[in-house]
């Protein structure tokens, strides 16, 4: 049956990228980004960087888990500029490696998840040798440096302290995301009515 489940709150008609936040993500994880993207702010990194910060995990908080840096990236590839979904894309491989220069260690709830001798699939080693060589790795970088410290589950923000940051490097859609017949729109209605099986 078309339609919002009854479970889930609704949508306005034309949504924007806050309504996500707000009535779809799970909260732990869009309380995280928010987390992330704050520290970036505080640290007084570009807006790019607190962006992609704000962003990074938004496939794991609305679609899917697995690959999220990849789905993420192709989510908000039209709406944002090249620098952020390639960070965003990026962040998946550089997680698992060290950069000493900027204080990135490998995190020790990695050690936890996946065991002491666990080596990233070569798809990632790969993704990470020409990560470092380009001119956003630093972009990228910052997302892992912003990413592992921003789990504390008492701070609790608001998406509206990110709107003119938003304003500034998010395209929204006047059709509302999902309606903008953009390559990825089926994507965010799917977030949109995730029960949907006809
Ligand atoms: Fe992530
Ligand atoms: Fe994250």
């Amino acid at each position: 049956m078309m339609g919002d489940h009854p479970r889930l709150p609704k949508m306005p008609i034309q949504p924007r990228l806050e309504d996500f936040f707000r009535h779809r993500f799970v909260p732990l994880v869009a309380n995280h980004l928010l987390q992330s993207a704050r520290l970036a702010k505080k640290a007084g990194l570009h807006e790019t960087v607190v962006m992609a910060c704000l962003l990074h995990d938004i496939a794991m908080a609305g679609l899917i888990t697995s690959d999220h840096g990849y789905w993420g990236a192709q989510l908000i590839e039209p709406y944002v500029d090249e620098e952020v979904s390639w960070a965003v894309r990026h962040h998946q491989a550089l997680r698992y490696f060290p950069d000493e220069s900027v204080g990135y260690s490998y995190p020790e709830a990695y050690i936890r998840y996946f065991g002491e001798d666990y080596q990233p699939p070569d798809y990632l080693h790969q993704a990470y040798e020409q990560a470092r060589r380009h001119k956003w790795y630093m972009t990228a970088r910052l997302i892992t440096v912003n990413d592992v410290y921003a789990f504390d589950p008492h701070v609790v923000i608001d998406i509206d302290d990110f709107e003119a940051v938003i304003g500034r490097h998010f395209r929204q859609p006047k059709e509302g995301l999902g309606f903008d017949n953009s390559p990825v729109a089926h994507m965010w209605r799917t977030m949109i009515w995730p029960h949907n099986s006809l």
